[in-house]
């Protein structure tokens, strides 16, 4: 369906002669045409055809063109379905408009126009297919990387180049930076997204059960071992393989799991005989390999055959602008699970998110975030929420009236400078606006569409980031 050299569309018309003219027309444009003489006969053909978008004569003996597109809608939801309707009859054009319509031609329909309207309904069709599989990627917000720094676009950047690719990476960066989340995107971004995605920590675990863990043993193989167990890396057969905390591997294991990557067989405690492996490695620590390397605590052929291609996340405290963002994010994300709504956050809250060094990074942000919400009693964050490490970046210009915290700190625009969490979610939603408008040409109904709003939200919005002139 979203293949740009595949375009299908269902033309149905009664007049033989117009059908056929408009195959021409359309084929030679690249279109594959399928067309039926009625309404029963085309609801017949979709879904052999699948079109992308319907050319549906309004006149038609039998079913007429608006119950037509109806019964389309019904089974295909998004389908756009432009109209053919008598010339002069504008009223009923209109009322085919209202009914859900993408668009109408006039009969005899103008080639060019023609081409064009189709042209823009396929891209249409193909934006809303777009953000329906972005949606479905992204479910309750979650999964993506959030920050506006140059940092995290480069994080974003090499998981898109190396996530499709079946090239070892390892993931450096100190705790709470969100490396298993890399893991999670290099995963998905994956051919072998559609199969598991295993996770070993290797700090959890005591050397020998770590060994039984990733490489699994056979029945007899020791005291205990009643009967035979997969390991990991066989649990992860089509898919990837994270081992995270690789720095604390020990020594002996790092010498097996060099073999497994090199060789791709693996061998199970008790086992004569090796198992071929299909597994996509990938690794994290938030120690200094480089330097264990050096110290001749970690192996450095293991090193260079994990670090195929380094994806490294700064630590918070370096790329303090994306803290809005994710206090925006986070917020959302936390609001959802406490059931509770949180509409701002005072200036000095965020000034002293953006003092504080940030040791425990996203992860520590989250949880001064959750603290905060689950104390609120108003809709807005000030600095009472704080922890008191936190609490203490408070600058006292910041806090004027500690008497009456929440009154004295709700933002207020005239006031307060325009770099907090609501103006940078401010912006993000603005600069969705605006791409939207462009790409339906400034058509109000079908950006509501394809924003999942209402027109009356839309028109809200446009107002409000002045954009009514677009
Ligand atoms: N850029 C980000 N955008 C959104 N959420 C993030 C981001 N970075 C981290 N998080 C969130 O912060 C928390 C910690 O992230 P994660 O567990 O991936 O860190 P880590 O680097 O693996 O830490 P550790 O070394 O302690 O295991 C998670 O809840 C994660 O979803
Ligand atoms: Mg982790």
């Amino acid at each position: 369906m979203t293949k740009t050299d595949e375009r299908t569309v269902l033309v149905v018309d009664d007049e033989p002669a117009h059908r056929l003219m408009v195959r021409a027309v359309l084929e030679d444009e690249g279109w594959t045409v399928a067309d039926a003489p009625s309404g029963d006969k085309a609801l017949a053909l979709l879904a052999k055809t699948q079109p992308h978008v319907a050319l549906v004569d309004m006149k038609m003996p039998g079913m007429d063109g608006l119950t037509l597109m109806r019964e389309l809608h019904a089974r295909m939801p998004g389908l756009p379905v432009v109209l053919l309707t008598a010339f002069g009859s504008v009223g009923s054009a209109v009322d085919a408009m209202k009914q859900g319509a993408f668009d109408y031609l006039t009969k005899p329909a103008d080639n060019e126009e023609l081409k064009a309207v189709l042209e823009k309904s396929y891209e249409y069709r193909r934006l809303i297919e777009e953000n329906a599989r972005l949606r479905a990627q992204r479910p309750d917000l979650g999964g993506g990387i959030i920050g506006s720094s140059p940092a995290i676009g480069r994080v974003r950047e090499l998981i898109e180049q190396a996530g499709p690719s079946e090239a070892t990476v390892l993931i450096l960066g100190e705790s709470g930076t969100g490396k298993e989340l890399v893991a999670d995107g290099l995963h998905r971004a994956s051919s072998r997204s559609r199969k598991p995605l295993i996770k070993v920590n290797c700090a959890a675990l005591p050397a020998d059960l770590l060994e039984s863990e990733l490489f699994g043993y056979m029945k007899g193989a020791f005291t205990g071992a009643v009967k035979d167990k997969p390991g990991r890396f066989q649990l992860a057969s089509g898919g990837t393989l994270f081992l995270d905390e690789i720095g604390d591997m020990p020594s002996h294991l790092q010498a097996k799991l060099l073999r497994a990557l090199q060789e791709k067989i693996i061998e199970p405690l008790g086992s004569v005989k090796p198992v071929e492996t299909d597994v996509r490695v990938l690794a994290a620590t938030n120690r200094d390999l480089r330097a264990d390397v050096a110290s001749g605590r970690f192996r450095e052929d293991l090193f260079y055959r994990l670090a195929v291609l380094e994806i490294a996340i700064p630590p918070l405290r370096e790329r303090l602008e994306d803290l809005p963002l994710l206090t925006g994010f986070l917020l959302r994300k936390l609001g959802q699970k406490n059931h509770k709504e949180i509409r701002a956050v005072s200036p000095a809250f965020l000034e002293a998110l953006s003092r504080h060094n940030w040791p425990g990074n996203v992860r520590e942000l989250e949880n001064v975030l959750e603290r905060a919400l689950i104390l609120a009693r108003a809709d807005t964050f000030g600095p009472d929420l704080l922890p008191p490490q936190l609490a203490a970046l408070v600058s006292s210009a910041a806090c004027t009236v500690p008497g009456d915290l929440h009154g004295a700190l709700l933002p207020d625009s005239a006031h307060t400078p325009q770099h907090g969490l609501e103006s940078a979610m401010d912006d993000a939603e603005r600069e969705t606006l605006v791409r939207a408008l462009d790409s339906f040409a400034g058509h109000r109904e079908k950006t509501a569409d394809a924003l999942g709003i209402s027109r009356r939200t839309l028109q809200y919005k446009l107002k409000k980031y002045g954009l009514t002139k677009r």
